[in-house]
């Protein structure tokens, strides 16, 4: 049986993956700092082959932790899914160093510890495949995320450069770039007033929020096994990232 980890997989992106994943046939690890029983028990009622393993992936001795969890189970991963981030929305001047570095650590330092040891497995195999979460926040900047931009446009480089680094050797590592997608963190940022569900959905050509499931569908195509495809940062967001007109001239379009 395939074997695909998913982190940050108790909600949102991560948990619709970790469905659709296993609907797919795979046997899914879920991995987040919250606990995950009622997330084992809903995919294993719906027939999925499921397992977990509750930590925090900026932690180095976590992540180690589950590696060797994950190799003693199934002796390796086909498919590594860097799904856990936070968001941060806090004026440049404001963001503090804490701040910035709790940002970095668990949207960036953690995804590359997990390439670093699953990769190792997949080298070792000459086998396997890892999709990295970033955002179009890791495309353009947005005012008042600095530190959650940074993040993603660095998660961006180190998919190019894994993706270099170890295609030849059979590992593919890609990217997602989401638009604003209506998951809890959507619910939580505009919960502190930084914006509206109309100010996505103006700026968004196809009129919406990304659902959680068209996320997780890029993720399946770009692990699809014997793909060519390596490196890409692959927006998911209606055309946000490939629209620069200004608001009234699409809304006239609508
Ligand atoms: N929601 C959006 O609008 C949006 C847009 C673009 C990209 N993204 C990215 O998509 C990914 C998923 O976002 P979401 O909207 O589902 O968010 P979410 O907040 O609903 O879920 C994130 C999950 O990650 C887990 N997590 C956080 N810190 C962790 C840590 N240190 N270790 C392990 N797990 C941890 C959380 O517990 C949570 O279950 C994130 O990387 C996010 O940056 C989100």
């Amino acid at each position: 049986m395939r074997v695909a980890l998913i982190t940050g997989a108790a909600q949102g992106v991560g948990y619709t993956t970790a469905k659709t994943f296993a609907a797919m046939g795979y046997h899914v690890v879920l991995t987040d700092v919250q606990p995950l029983d009622a997330q084992i028990e809903t995919l294993s009622a719906l027939g999925g082959s499921v397992s977990a393993l509750s930590g925090d992936i900026s932690s180095e001795a976590f992540v180690t932790e589950l590696a060797e969890k994950v190799a003693c189970d199934h002796t390796a991963l086909d498919v590594l899914v860097n799904n856990a981030g936070i968001s941060m929305i806090c004026p440049a001047e404001d963001t503090s160093l804490d701040h910035w570095q709790r940002v970095m650590s668990i949207n960036l330092t953690g995804p590359f510890l997990l390439c670093r040891e699953f990769g190792k497995q997949m080298l070792a195999r000459r086998r396997g495949n890892i999709v990295n979460v970033a955002s179009i926040a890791g495309l353009h900047g947005v005012i008042d995320r600095s530190a959650y931009n940074a993040s993603k446009h660095g998660l961006i480089g180190l998919t190019r450069t894994l993706a270099a680094e170890w295609g030849g050797r059979g590992v593919r590592v890609n990217a997602v770039c989401p638009g604003w997608i209506k998951t809890e963190m959507d619910e939580a940022d505009q919960g502190s007033g930084a914006y509206s569900d109309s100010d996505i959905i103006n700026r968004v050509p196809m009129g919406r929020f990304a659902k959680p499931e068209d996320v997780a569908r890029a993720i399946a195509f770009l692990a699809q096994e014997d793909s060519f495809i390596n490196g890409v940062s692959l927006p998911v967001d209606g055309g946000w990232v490939a629209d620069a007109s200004w608001d009234d001239l699409r809304l006239k379009k609508r």
